[in-house]
């Protein structure tokens, strides 16, 4: 797992790894935004190249997709994470998690955030294990129709003041 500004030759990549696991999709131009304003609160996750020059490495397996909230609408300072995913052929690795937990630290260090914010689908039980009983998300409210698909959401939130 690696920071992502590091990584910018591999936007595409963690684009293409959105676009495999995630309804939910971005113009490559967002993910740029993200890794030019808030460099150190995104990470990868990457295969290293074996000595096979037909393979087209590095692989990113997986990545998150960072930001700090612009404009809260309730003035604190919080980080949001926009989007999570880890390829199939690597997952209950623990690299979810790590990729969080980075993330999640560097918020509160670098940028003073208060607490982590995100989204995710009711019915996305690994992810909803992976915040709630993993990091200890908690549940805010659900929020109606959120996804383009007219399904709800779980707005959940961690406090991150003691790793400030
Ligand atoms: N069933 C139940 N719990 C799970 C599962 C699962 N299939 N997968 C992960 N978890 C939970 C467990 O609590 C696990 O801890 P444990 O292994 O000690 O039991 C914990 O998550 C950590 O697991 P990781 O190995 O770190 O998770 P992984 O790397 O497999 O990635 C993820 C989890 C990101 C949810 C993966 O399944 C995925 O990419 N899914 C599709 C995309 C997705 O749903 N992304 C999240 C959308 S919400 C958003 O982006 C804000």
């Amino acid at each position: 797992v690696s920071s992502y500004p590091s990584h910018i030759s591999l936007l595409p990549s963690i684009q293409q790894c959105n676009l495999t696991n995630l309804p939910e999709n971005y113009f490559l131009k967002y993910y740029l935004y993200h890794a030019l304003t808030w460099p150190q609160l995104s990470f990868v996750a990457i295969v290293r190249p074996p000595n096979n020059k037909h393979t087209p490495y590095p692989k990113v397996v997986g990545y998150v997709l960072a930001k700090m909230e612009e404009d809260p609408p309730d003035g604190v300072q919080h980080g949001h994470i926009t989007s999570l995913s880890v390829m199939r052929t690597h997952r209950r690795l623990g690299i979810a998690e790590k990729l969080m937990r980075n993330s999640q630290r560097a918020m509160a260090e670098v940028f003073g955030a208060e607490y982590v914010s995100l989204h995710v689908r009711l019915a996305n039980k690994a992810a909803l294990h992976l915040y709630r009983d993993t990091l200890g998300f908690e549940v805010e409210k659900v929020e109606s129709k959120y996804y383009a698909d007219g399904e709800d959401a779980y707005a959940m939130r961690m406090d991150l003041r003691s790793m400030q």
